[in-house]
């Protein structure tokens, strides 16, 4: 997610051809995570799983889109617990009862794919699970209002009353965003706010949606690294990502797992 202020302004409608770029890398950025799910669980580092999801991506003839992103270094963002978002992996492991989001972005031909997933390790607590469940939900609601004719804020008032209505906070500090040829581009995508606000969704366009629900409020503070996003009252947060792009009648999500693991529990 980002939350520079986007100095190109203009909206790219892409075409075809760049539909079936974006189908490739999303894809393969689906792929990563499916990939991972067998290997979430008690006592593995978040640094490993960088390491399985880094040699994977360049086997396929991609590149992870994070490595010297802005002086980052990973291939993963591993955002545990009350860690909103961006979190660095590292060598800690994970501990039964965590919930871990796991975010990739691969470059493949030129196109970006950026997707994230939250992942139970081991047995989670029902509160926790409920935040992940209703965090995927408001992003499925995001995308339905992702359709020509709605605004960027139809997506965000589509996400903000789900949560709302659950008692969970929408956090402001980190928007979706256009990608493409570029990682981050215009439009902002926000996850709260009014319908008809913001600009028209037009067929050709690509973004994600990405909402960060909390389950106390929604400030967030950065930590000392720089990057890692936590929440202020150290409530749990939860986070899901697709990368879709505008058609005549809707989205289409470029992101969806071939394998039907889009949101835990995974495991059988
Ligand atoms: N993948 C994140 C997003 O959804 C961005 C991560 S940038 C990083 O936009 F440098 F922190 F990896
Ligand atoms: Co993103
Ligand atoms: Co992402």
């Amino acid at each position: 997610m980002t939350d520079i202020d986007l100095d190109d302004r203009t909206i790219v409608l892409h075409d075809a051809a760049a539909f079936d770029g974006m189908r490739a890398a999303g894809r393969l950025a689906a792929e990563v995570l499916d990939m991972l799910v067998p290997h979430v669980v008690p006592g593995v580092s978040t640094l490993a799983l960088d390491r399985l999801a880094y040699e994977f991506v360049l086997a396929r003839g991609a590149v992870p889109a994070t490595i010297f992103y802005r002086g980052y270094s990973h291939s993963l963002c591993t955002s545990i617990n009350h860690v909103i978002c961006h979190g660095i992996p590292a060598s800690k492991p994970l501990m039964n009862g965590d919930i871990v989001n796991i975010d990739v972005t691969v470059v493949l031909n030129g196109w970006h794919g950026d997707t994230s997933r939250m992942y139970f390790v081991g047995d989670v607590p029902l509160k926790a699970r409920r935040l992940v469940d209703l965090t995927y939900e408001g992003m499925m609601l995001g995308i339905e209002a992702a359709k020509p004719g709605n605004t960027v804020g139809h997506i965000g008032a589509a996400i903000q009353k789900h949560a709302e209505k659950h008692r969970l906070s929408v956090v402001r500090d980190f928007c979706g965003h256009g990608l493409g040829r570029r990682f981050h581009m215009a439009p902002n995508i926000v996850h709260a706010g009014r319908a008809g606000d913001g600009p028209e969704l037009r067929p050709g366009m690509f973004f994600t949606i990405e909402p960060m629900l909390n389950l106390g409020r929604a400030d967030a503070r950065i930590l000392e690294d720089g990057w890692t996003a936590v929440t202020r009252d150290r409530s749990l947060s939860a986070q899901f990502e697709h990368s879709v792009g505008i058609t005549e009648t809707g989205a289409e999500l470029f992101t969806k797992s071939p394998t039907g693991l889009d949101c835990p529990p995974y495991a059988a």
